[in-house]
């Protein structure tokens, strides 16, 4: 018994010396209670922020916060955002007034489904078409997807976009029109106001949401992300030519650089050992990086003597396997390899001609593009 009072002294010291609580409560104009906003504790020296959602009485409580300053927003679609700037007290009561946003600031509000929602489609077959050929990489009716100005500057952009011509016939012929009726400044104008959806509530409202910036701002292009043996997460930094690392229970991050030229390191997967495979899609080579030591090894993704594949995308280790094999797609020649992770021995396996694919050779890469495995 004294042993148990112990420990939770212990964990009360340990508690208040190292975590700050911040709450409050949340108001619409009319100083009535708003459910479902967002409220986000910004930790700019740590590149990180806690999120919570207010509850059904307005109220909202951030708990488990390090000891220092932090701007706190709070946000709902349809409303303006509003701030606390530098609160730096421990229990800090915030209250914030929301106002709802209108004209222009709601108008960029609008999400991506909204903008997409404005495009009309005769068929739902029509729609699935354009999707699967340009929604997979845009995000159609959005302030960036309406870049083009002019009937002819939609027209490039579009014969360029759909370089694997794998819209229909008929589309090709009147998507210019449509996306010009749809999409210029003057027919967004006309465009009925947007509604923002009904606020969260329930469940959702008990989320906690933690965020951590990664890679170099405006350069990050961290891609994939796998969980480690040893508690930490890791990823791939295309635009840091880099794995990167976070420690979710320090906020500790860590980049290790692929050695010299640029390998575009695509995907990243453990294998069996816990140490990390990576695809570099760019220079056609699988790297090892080994958990304990840090080291990379890297080798060709084709077999000996080739010195590279062409791009190797996506990689998986079968958990059942005794080998360890680790296996990868490659998109760029319609073969699937098996690498072993100590002899680093490969192996290709050709898939089906587009012959005799389901697909026949039809749709954005012809039928014969490996990307995923699994
Ligand atoms: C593989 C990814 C990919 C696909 C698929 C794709 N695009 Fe793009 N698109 C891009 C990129 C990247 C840019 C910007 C750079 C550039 O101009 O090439 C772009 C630019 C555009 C722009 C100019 C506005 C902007 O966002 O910069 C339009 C309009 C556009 N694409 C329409 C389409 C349409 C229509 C399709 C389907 C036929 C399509 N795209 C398919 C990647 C893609």
């Amino acid at each position: 018994m004294r042993d148990a009072i112990f420990v939770g002294t212990l964990f009360m010291v340990r508690f208040a010396a190292d975590a700050k609580t911040i709450w409050g409560t949340v108001v619409d104009e009319a100083g009535k209670a708003m459910e479902g906003v967002m409220v986000s504790a910004f930790d700019d020296g740590q590149q990180q922020s806690i999120s919570v959602f207010s509850q059904a009485d307005g109220s909202f409580v951030i708990d488990g916060l390090r000891d220092t300053t932090f701007n706190v927003q709070a946000r709902l679609l349809g409303q303006l955002d509003e701030w606390h700037e530098n609160v730096e007290e421990d229990g800090a009561n915030l209250k914030f007034f929301m106002k709802p946003a209108t004209g222009e600031r709601l108008e960029l509000q609008r999400p991506g489904t909204s903008g997409f929602g404005m495009l009309k489609w005769d068929n739902m077959k029509d729609k699935e078409n354009f999707k699967m050929m340009c929604v997979y990489c845009h995000q159609p009716g959005t302030v960036g997807f309406r870049t083009p100005e002019e009937p002819i500057n939609w027209e490039t952009m579009i014969t360029r976009m759909d370089g694997f011509g794998g819209l229909y016939r008929h589309t090709q012929q009147t998507i210019v029109k449509r996306l010009v009726d749809t999409y210029s400044d003057e027919a967004v104008a006309k465009w009925p106001k947007y509604e923002a959806p009904p606020s969260p509530t329930g469940i959702a409202v008990k989320a906690k949401i933690m965020e951590w910036n990664m890679g170099l701002q405006l350069k990050a292009m961290v891609h994939d992300i796998e969980p480690g043996s040893d508690g930490l997460m890791y990823a791939v930094d295309m635009g840091q030519n880099a794995v990167v690392i976070l420690d979710p229970e320090t906020g500790e991050r860590e980049t290790y650089r692929l050695p010299n030229r640029y390998r575009g390191p695509h995907s990243i997967e453990p294998d069996l050992e816990g140490n990390m495979w990576i695809t570099c899609c760019i220079s056609g080579e699988m790297a090892k990086f080994d958990i304990k030591t840090k080291a990379f090894t890297i080798t060709s993704s084709a077999e000996a003597p080739a010195c590279r594949s062409s791009y190797p995308h996506t990689l998986r280790v079968d958990p059942k396997d005794l080998a360890g094999l680790i296996w990868y797609t490659d998109a760029g020649r319609n073969s699937c390899f098996s690498i072993h992770p100590k002899t680093l021995k490969v192996k290709e396996y050709h898939l089906l001609r587009k012959d005799q694919a389901v697909a026949a050779g039809k749709g954005e890469s012809r039928g014969i593009t490996p990307y995923g495995i699994d």
